[in-house]
């Protein structure tokens, strides 16, 4: 897994020499695992074709507001502006600098830029005497006032012959400035979760099922804040209508006990997870068989006989690689430690996070939740009533606490 494995970069380029670097910046990132979309002014089309980077990005590259004036189509930038976890805009002109201090519209990436909600990073490129003009300094010094990044340029010899500070910085560091400061912004970014969330559905016929209450908030939001943390996220949630939608969250819909078993498993085997939540209310039994389309109420049976489910976060993890942290849940009926602990135990689990059906406002079908975090009979961390918002920033600082010591790509990954 590549240490921007997951990220959305939308790459700028402007009318500079050092568009020609701009080839080697996407293959930089590309090979690191980002999904890399290139904006070319017209200006950059002077120096590097579009056909190079829409090769080496595997993506049409855009240039133009209007895509086809005869047919009215055109690039929509603001869908653009909102794809990317970043923009950067390498190499960077004096004039698009300065377009994006005054917030100018007259191209398609000055446009892309208004309209992203994500962070910019600029790699500024000119000549020494350009960089050094009072009206670039202002403007680069407004533009970081603002929160953009700016990756400096190199001092030496420039294509002007002249010698100096303004040579855009080489690809490699603009990947590294760019590794490290996604890592500042989103320091769990390079691990990666497996999550089950949510009810199962166990069929009793096509329309009738066994299920429980469990609406798959909580689960979601931990999904949620761990993806923002920089994670990538495998899903695995029974059925639920609370969205997940995250570019770093790969959600996969399931009904039943064994289906969910089943993707989790496999999940699991194509990508070795760092820290395993099992968030999910899993129907402990089913129907030991299950009729075929819609049983007439007449033919229904007086009674149902069940078999029990399998145990999918023991499961999970005895599968789990070495140094995983293994998370489970525990719904309890009034003080449940006890139970918590042993669950602990039985499920090979690192810690349970114990929510009570006692407690008011907590546990299913509420927007809040009271939890305490069982790590063993020695340690027992309570939390007062809270969103569940909140509960998922509170387990993702503890998966925080216990991942970040170790390096960003993990053991697991490289086995
Ligand atoms: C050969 C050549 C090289 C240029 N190199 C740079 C450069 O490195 N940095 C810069 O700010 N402008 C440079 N320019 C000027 C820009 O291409 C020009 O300001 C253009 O309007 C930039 O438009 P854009 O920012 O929309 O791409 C260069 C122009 C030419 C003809």
């Amino acid at each position: 897994m590549g240490s921007l494995s997951g990220r959305r970069i939308v790459l700028g380029v402007t009318g500079s020499i050092a568009a020609y670097k701009a080839a080697h910046t996407v293959r930089e990132l590309v090979k690191e695992g980002a999904d890399v979309r290139v904006v070319m002014t017209p200006g950059a089309r002077e120096f590097i074709t579009p056909l190079t980077l829409g090769t080496l990005s595997k993506h049409p590259v855009h240039s133009e507001l209007t895509e086809d004036r005869d047919a009215g189509t055109w690039t929509d930038h603001v869908e653009l502006g909102l794809w990317g976890d970043v923009v950067l805009v390498a190499p960077a002109t004096a004039h698009t600098l300065a377009g994006m201090v005054e917030g100018r519209g007259d191209s398609l990436l000055l446009t892309v830029l208004l309209s992203a909600k994500c962070p910019v990073v600029v790699a500024p490129a000119m000549d020494r005497d350009m960089f050094t003009h009072p009206a670039t300094t202002e403007n680069l010094a407004k533009l970081e006032q603002r929160g953009v990044h700016i990756i400096e340029p190199d001092s030496g010899e420039l294509a002007s012959g002249l010698s100096g500070k303004g040579r855009m910085a080489e690809p490699e560091r603009i990947r590294e400035e760019l590794t490290s400061w996604f890592k500042e912004r989103a320091p769990l970014m390079g691990f990666h979760a497996l999550i089950t969330s949510g009810p199962t559905h166990e069929p009793i016929d096509a329309v009738r099922y066994i299920g429980n209450r469990s609406t798959g908030r909580q689960g979601a939001a931990i999904a949620l804040e761990l993806a923002q943390r920089g994670m990538t996220v495998d899903f695995v949630s029974g059925p639920s209508t609370i969205p997940t939608d995250h570019p770093g969250i790969r959600r996969i819909n399931v009904q039943t006990a064994l289906e969910m078993d089943a993707a989790a498993k496999e999940a699991l085997k194509n990508t070795p997870p760092d820290v395993i939540i099992g968030a999910a209310a899993v129907a402990d039994i089913r129907p030991s068989e299950h009729f075929e389309g819609k049983t007439p109420k007449s033919e229904l049976p007086e009674s149902l006989r069940f078999v029990a489910n399998p145990d999918i976060l023991a499961g999970l993890n005895r599968l789990a690689p070495k140094g995983c942290f293994k998370i489970g849940f525990a719904l309890a009926h009034g003080d449940g430690k006890e139970a918590a602990l042993r669950k602990r135990e039985a499920k090979g689990c690192d810690m349970v996070v114990l929510n009570s059906i006692t407690d008011k406002g907590a546990g299913f079908g509420h927007t809040t939740n009271r939890v305490d975090f069982v790590h063993g009979p020695e340690r027992i961390d309570s939390f007062e009533l809270k969103t569940k918002e909140a509960v998922a920033e509170d387990l993702a600082d503890i998966v925080q606490q216990t991942l970040s010591p170790r390096e960003s790509t993990p053991a697991s990954h490289s086995e």
